[in-house]
């Protein structure tokens, strides 16, 4: 449990380290962040509260779990990471137990973030409970979060995220009152991701990121940073097979990662790129970088 409990200063990301998704951080700048701020000008009237539950779906790899932890950031307010095994695989006694220090640590600490990440596992009929422990559980967290939701002094904002909307328990969706779907990334977003990605790199000059952006159609923020990562491999790779003195980083691959990295989408389509394929896409690169030595 106590590993549970996130402070701020221990967030690496904040909104700046998301990329394209200003509208979504303008939602949670406006609603929770200022909402949830000491000097916050939220207490002049009785409508002004942040939500008291917030919804972030959509596909995998799109920056729902990275926001979360950023607006914890933002807030500079106490995270509680909440892992559904952490309750759905105890005992029944243990489970209650647990379900009531958290919520009286949240109101303790507040203002808090409890963020359940994949809350569409999270008290449904997939868990190791028998039914009728699992309804008890479900039924006692939703009362005690009910109690926040009527207490107009509790700074506490519940925030789940699912890839399966659908699969949410109805009973926790409705508490969920917010919603925000982070969808994915289009071609400009592409390209502001990537930006935020290779932010702190040196870039080669040839590098056009925007035209990156328009060739990574279907890649997730997640497959964009894993391109970045892989494209940085192989330049460091490279330089090492070449005398050429390269500074790390300074040149990046990105025709070589492109062939050779498909997205997570195009694996779930059982498109995996044969042994050919990546033997080809190795030589182009090698012999590309050969023809056009690095400027970086
Ligand atoms: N919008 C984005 N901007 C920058 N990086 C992103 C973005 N979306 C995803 N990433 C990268 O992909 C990783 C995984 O994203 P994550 O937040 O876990 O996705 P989700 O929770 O939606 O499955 C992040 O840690 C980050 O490195
Ligand atoms: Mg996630």
């Amino acid at each position: 449990m106590a590993s549970d409990i996130i402070d701020p200063e221990d967030i690496d990301e904040d909104f700046s380290a998301v990329g394209g998704l200003q509208q979504t951080i303008d939602i949670l700048r406006n609603e929770v962040v200022l909402a949830l701020s000491p000097s916050s000008v939220y207490g002049a009237s009785k409508l002004l509260k942040p939500p008291k539950g917030l919804l972030l779906f959509g596909p995998p790899g799109c920056g729902k779990t990275m926001l979360a932890r950023a607006l914890a950031k933002e807030c500079d307010c106490c995270f509680i990471n909440l892992r559904p095994s952490s309750f759905m695989d105890k005992y029944y006694g243990e489970s209650t137990k647990l379900v009531e220090a958290v919520f009286s640590l949240a109101r303790k600490l507040a203002p808090t973030i409890i963020f359940i990440d994949e809350i569409d596992s999270f008290l449904n009929s997939r868990s190791s409970m028998d039914h009728e422990s699992s309804a008890v559980i479900k039924a006692q967290f939703m009362t005690l979060w009910d109690g926040f939701v009527q207490d107009p002094t509790a700074q506490v904002v519940v925030v789940g995220a699912t890839n399966r909307p659908t699969d949410v328990d109805r009973a926790i969706l409705r508490r969920l009152s917010r919603t925000c779907h982070i969808g994915h990334p289009d071609e400009r977003q592409r390209h502001q991701i990537l930006q935020v990605i290779l932010r702190d790199e040196l870039q080669h000059r040839d590098l056009d990121l925007r035209r990156l952006g328009a060739e990574t159609g279907g890649y997730s923020g997640n497959d964009l940073r894993e391109l970045c990562r892989l494209a940085a491999t192989h330049a460091l790779q490279a330089a090492q097979s070449r005398t050429v003195r390269l500074r790390l980083h300074a040149f990046f691959c990105f025709t070589f990662a492109l062939r050779l990295y498909l997205p997570l989408s195009c694996h779930t389509h059982g498109g995996v790129p044969s042994d050919d394929a990546l033997a080809e896409a190795t030589c182009v690169a090698y012999g590309r970088l050969s023809s056009s030595p690095p400027r970086g």
